[in-house]
């Protein structure tokens, strides 16, 4: 909803232009994977950190990548490397892949002075340090939640700023796939000196005994931070708009607050016959929280949220806005095909869409906080959430990680609990594992009095002690062989089936096959702990006091491979693959999870070789009876019992597999397989053939590779190549095949050009050096009498501290200076030195250890140029030397994309550029009618 529409208060509008701004800093970083530059911070001096944390630092040879980014992804799969986190050669053991370095320069304008800027993160996996300008601005452990500095201080008032960040992936924090990098997004943030607080506003509503009917109470927690020292008075005034955008509420409040403080102020109003937020109607109010102080508006924030009420009963188990409401949940990590755990926003919105087609209404974020992307897709399409924390544990930095998720996160009407945990088999059953549920409960609640907590515990063991003893909301995971003696021994419990299934299967395929690690998908074989899907969710069904549950997971994820390991490298548990393409069991949950008229068939019909033979055929569906068909003759009618399947043994002829559908004996669905003929045709579809040119949406198009007669091959393997050309690029490529090693991503690989540049350096050591108008340093100063210097040699040419200027010549032809850009490399300066190239300043370094790279393009002219370089050396030997070089970094050739049809499916990932026009995907394969998908970016 865009603001300009909402403001028709009068006052609102009384000034335009907003102190707070919030802008994206995704765009244009530097990246380095490695760190030879060892510690860099300096614990002498401030400021003085070292290598990339300096913001003269010379990143021009990096890569540049946008964010979200995830260096694991990149990576090749490698048998060594941990399985659990799908065998990428980052963490214990790969120290090479495990640090890396971003670098991105941003601007501040005259216009900014006086405002505080903080930066703004939401996920960095993991252990990072952030410098600004050089400067130490922080450093954050935890790979899963979001994290802000105040930069105030350290940022040039006007020009250039310069972010560096260093990620220490070596350790994990979890026992699935968990990317590295900085993977979410990053954000700078510009605020007047009082302001609202970051993540400063908490929204929600009550009703009378809590029954959703008649008025709801608006109440609003606005939290200021005031970084003036002086006092202010200051009045926040809500308004709030319906889910049309009409003004529906209006309240405010004046106080006085002191001099750097951050005070909360509590409001509240009423709006009247609210429309409550379901899954099935996610209407969202919008309350914008105005700011005024001294006559001025000082602050601006427009915050959704849903007017709902959640609770647990023990006998209605999960009641939505009053009434029981089933819990048809699926848990999942943030991982997709093609990007890892860097899901563009748009991503996000795919797979809740994907999840919700099945019927799936809720999503449990295990292990760890979610992006908010991911809170906001659920919120505004529909998807209850089970918010779950990374880390069990009441130590201060777990509370304070615990407290920033929910502060954060509270606001989304889709949260409808908090989980403190999953599978913490050290606590379970312990005392100290009830004290700490009791006091992580408490600071949830003190946050937040509208929600519940729980905490997924799978011990088989569940009575009056350890967590259950103290947890609001019981979670069962797995062992609902338990839930109906523990409900009847603990009537007044209220439970939640957090954890179950665990089923595997491969799409597309129906036999297990341990050399590829493949396990067929007609739900037949589960882990030692798991359930079919059949078998968990008839338990559930007509148990309403156990709320429901979530099915382990909605979608693959990479690592887990259950129960092979290499050459598997993805899990196989979700009822979709990697991609979002569906499984069989995505039609058994859509049969019992949806109102739809329901009928799948599997397998496929395409069984060469298999004449005769039987093959099991199965009905996933919600009609009252299926009759099945093989080439017109009838198989039989069954009647379907319900939350359950139809199977038959049909002896295998090559042709039309068909069903058809009964409800009250009449025909309600029918639908076919068919034996295929050979792969002859690539087909390409979008989900969205328009997407905003923002540099950031995504449009996902399934690629299927088609017999003569447009029938998706079930078998096929077939390699296709995409090229793209128009206003976009391609981000990611994946086919769902859990032991496919084929890369995800495509990375450019730089094309550079290397020159000697040792030969002719002269040297003359001066009093001092630091001065840019020294005749020495001008190109047209004659150095012949001066001594010459070896500079392929060490850099020890001054024995003690001292100055020197060092000169040389520089010859560059019409070509090399087409190149993107030119670097003049330096082994050492030893210990501070200044480059010129033609008598202008190219660039300065302060670390004597580092080999500095300058960026001189913009100074040179085809022939001869001048390069001069002043250096003191302040302590033991020192000079220039340890080889010069010139790079010449030629531009980057496009990656050719590929990816192998997985079954007959693949799927690409492309993104728009921030330039609006037209994207054409062309997909090719040998022997193959090639496919073109056109997709439409828009301003
Ligand atoms: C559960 C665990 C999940 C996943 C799953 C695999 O016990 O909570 O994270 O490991 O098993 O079946």
């Amino acid at each position: 909803m865009a603001l300009a529409g909402l403001l028709n208060f009068s006052w609102c509008s009384a000034e335009t232009a907003l102190p707070r701004e919030r802008l994206s800093l995704d765009v244009g970083w530097k990246f380095y994977l490695g760190n030879p530059w060892g510690e860099v911070i300096s614990l002498a001096k401030a400021g003085e950190n070292r290598g990339p944390a300096e913001a003269d630092f010379s990143d021009g040879d990096w890569r540049t990548v946008n964010l979200p980014h995830d260096w694991a992804v990149e990576l090749p799969f490698d048998p060594q490397a941990d399985f659990n986190h799908g065998f990428k050669p980052v963490g214990p053991g790969f120290a090479t892949n495990d640090i890396a370095w971003y670098r991105r320069a941003f601007e501040l304008a005259p216009a900014d002075a006086g405002k505080r800027i903080w930066l703004e993160f939401d996920g960095v996996f993991r252990n990072c340090d952030v410098f600004v300008n050089g400067w130490f601005a922080g450093h954050h452990d935890s790979g899963y939640d979001g994290f802000h500095y105040d930069v105030t201080d350290l940022v040039n008032g006007t020009g250039k700023n310069v972010v560096a960040v260093k990620v220490d992936a070596s350790q994990f924090e979890g026992w699935f796939y968990e990317g590295a990098g900085i993977y979410r997004h990053v954000w700078l943030e510009k605020t007047s000196p009082l302001a609202i607080a970051p993540d400063g506003v908490f929204v929600y509503s009550q009703f009378k005994n809590d029954r959703p009917q008649g008025v709801a109470e608006i109440k609003v927690e606005a939290s200021l931070l005031n970084r003036q020292t002086n006092p202010a008075t200051a009045t926040v005034r809500c308004e709030v708009f319906s889910p049309e955008g009409k003004p529906v509420a209006q309240f405010d409040k004046t106080e006085k607050i002191a001099g750097a403080v951050s005070p909360t102020m509590r409001l509240g109003g009423k709006v009247a016959a609210p429309v409550l937020w379901s899954p099935e109607s996610p209407k969202l109010y919008q309350l914008v929280t105005t700011v005024v102080s001294e006559g001025r508006i000082v602050d601006r924030k427009e915050t959704e949220f849903g007017i709902r009420t959640v609770a647990f009963d023990p006998n209605e188990g999960f009641l939505l806005n009053g009434k029981h409401y089933e819990i048809q949940g699926t848990c999942n990590h943030q991982d997709a095909a093609g990007v890892g755990v860097a899901l563009p926003d748009a991503l996000e919105y795919f797979r809740v869409a994907k999840l919700k087609e099945m019927g799936c209404n809720a999503y449990r974020t295990s292990h760890n906080a979610p992006n908010t992307e991911l809170l906001e897709a659920c919120d505004r399409l529909g998807m209850l959430v089970l918010d779950e924390n990374r880390l069990f544990g009441s130590d201060p930095a777990n509370l304070e990680r615990l407290k920033n998720q929910i502060v954060r996160d509270r606001n989304h009407p889709s949260v409808f609990a908090w989980s403190l945990g999953n599978e913490e088999w050290n606590a379970q059953g312990t005392a100290v594992g009830a004290s700490v549920t009791r006091t992580m409960q408490d600071v949830a609640h003190s946050l937040d009095t509208t929600r519940l907590c729980t905490l997924a515990v799978n011990s088989g063991s569940y009575g009056d002690f350890g967590i259950f003893s103290a947890l609001d909301v019981k979670g069962f995971n797995y062992h609902f062989e338990s839930m109906d003696a523990y409900h009847a021994a603990f009537p007044a419990s209220k439970i939640l089936g957090t954890e179950q299934a665990s089923s595997i299967g491969t799409r597309g395929i129906y036999t297990n096959d341990a050399a590829r690690g493949y396990i067929s998908a007609y739900d037949d074989h589960n882990p030692r702990w798991g359930q079919s899907a059949e078998e968990w969710w008839s338990y559930f069904a007509p148990r309403r006091w156990a709320s429901g549950g979530f099915d382990w997971t909605g979608f693959d994820y990479r690592g887990e491979p259950t129960p092979y390991q290499w050459p598997c490298i993805s899990s196989h548990f979700g009822i979709l693959d990697t991609c979002g393409f569906p499984k069989d069991n995505f039609w058994y949950y859509q049969s019992w999870w949806t109102t739809n008229v329901v009928l799948h068939l599997l397998p496929h019909w395409n069984w060469p070789g298999r004449e005769g033979q039987d093959i099991d055929v199965r009905a996933l569906s919600n009609c009252e009876e299926v009759e099945l068909f093989l080439n017109g003759q009838s198989l039989g009618r069954q009647t379907m019992k319900r939350e359950s399947e139809l199977k038959w043994k049909v002896k295998y002829a090559p042709g039309v597999l068909s069903a058809k559908g009964f409800d009250d004996g009449k025909l309600v669905a029918q639908t076919q397989v068919e034996t295929t003929g050979d792969p002859a045709v690539i087909h390409g579809a979008s989900d969205r053939s328009t997407i905003s040119a923002d540099g950031k949406d995504v449009s996902v198009i399934t690629v299927s590779v088609g017999d003569a007669q447009n029938r998706t091959v079930p078998l096929a393997t077939n390699l296709i190549h995409f090229e793209l050309t128009g206003r976009g690029k391609i981000i990611g490529v994946g086919n769902g095949d859990p032991t496919c090693h084929e890369p995800d991503i495509f990375v450019a690989k730089p094309d550079i050009e290397v020159k000697p540049e040792n030969r002719g350096w002269r040297f003359k050591i001066l009093p001092d050096v630091k001065n840019a108008h020294l005749a020495e340093l001008q190109p047209d100063f004659e150095d012949g009498s001066w001594d010459a210097v070896d500079t392929l040699g060490n850099a020890e040419s001054l024995p003690k501290p001292e100055q020197a200027i060092y000169r040389s010549k520089l010859s560059v032809s019409a070509d090399d200076l087409k190149s993107e850009a030119v670097q003049l490399k330096i082994g050492r300066m030893d210990d501070r030195g200044w480059v010129y190239v033609n008598g202008k300043l190219a660039g300065e370094s302060r670390d004597w250890s580092s080999s500095p790279s300058f960026e001189i393009k913009p100074l040179l002219h085809a022939g001869e140029n001048s390069i001069a370089v002043a250096v003191i050396n302040s302590d033991g030997p020192g000079g220039l030397g340890d080889n010069i070089l010139l790079r010449l970094l030629k531009p980057v050739a496009t990656p050719q994309w590929q990816r192998s049809v997985f079954n007959g499916l693949a799927q690409v990932i492309v993104q728009s550029e921030t330039e609006a026009g037209e994207i054409k995907l062309t997909a090719t394969g040998d022997g193959l009618t090639p496919a073109v998908v056109s997709i439409h970016t828009h301003e």
